[in-house]
């Protein structure tokens, strides 16, 4: 499974089995992880075996069954586009960790900020973690919104890049699947702009990088 398979593979899951991450399958991510802090200046980490960050009383909403292990999304509290980026750079790591037969769900809210056992420095701030395992199965395709209200471009006028990176754009995860972002083509280039409310800017990165990988071409 290449990167543009695991776009289409990949669905949020929140129930996993009890088995650990095989130590190769780790090893990659760890080294995957590294690479991105490198090249963006962010402090993503793994942490494995960490069952009470998951620990909340809650509705059904976010309720995670055998969920142990994250990657905390945490970076300088003063670096421009903390939240964007976080995103981009998550979405890459779990795009990637689909391909080595792992399973994913962003988490920005059902999880304890408290317990969570990531190293936040002063200067930094936990933007969100992504859990991540072996799924009890591959989740379900999420629903969309007409994609007139994604998009002002006609499907018709749209080069087949721009059209990929539309139909990858939507297959992104977003906060509560809100899918608000709006993309156009502006000179030849993907323009994406979030909508208002709370994770956009998060939104924002992960579909970024997925139009990016699926078409490939830079956004802005
Ligand atoms: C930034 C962000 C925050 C999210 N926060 C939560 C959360 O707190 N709890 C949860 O169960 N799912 C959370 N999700 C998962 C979304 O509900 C899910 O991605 C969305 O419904 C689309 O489904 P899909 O991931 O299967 O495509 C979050 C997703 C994103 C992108």
């Amino acid at each position: 499974m290449d990167i543009k398979e695991a776009i289409i593979a990949r669905h949020s899951v929140r129930r996993y089995r009890t088995d650990p991450i095989p130590a190769e399958v780790r090893d990659q991510l760890t080294a995957l992880i590294a690479a991105c802090n490198e090249e963006s200046g962010l402090h993503l980490q793994l942490i494995v075996d960490d069952p009470d960050c998951f620990k909340i009383l809650l509705g059904h909403y976010g309720m995670f069954k055998n969920a142990n292990n994250y990657i905390a999304v945490v970076g300088p509290a003063d670096l421009p586009d903390l939240d964007e980026k976080g995103g981009y750079y998550g979405q890459k790591i779990v795009l990637t960790a689909q391909t080595l037969g792992l399973n994913t769900c962003w988490i920005g809210g059902t999880y304890s900020r408290g317990k969570c056992k990531a190293a936040v420095g002063e200067d930094e701030r936990l933007v969100c973690i992504i859990a991540v395992g072996i799924g009890e199965n591959a989740g379900v395709r999420h629903k969309d919104k007409p994609l007139g209200k994604i998009c002002d471009v006609p499907v018709a006028e749209m080069p087949t890049w721009f059209k990929n990176g539309v139909k990858a754009a939507m297959m992104a995860p977003t906060a509560m699947n809100q899918q608000k972002f709006f993309i156009s083509l502006k000179d030849g280039e993907a323009v994406i702009t979030p909508g208002r409310g709370a994770m956009t800017r998060l939104d924002l990165g992960i579909v970024k990088f997925n139009f990016e990988a699926a078409s490939g071409h830079k956004c802005r």
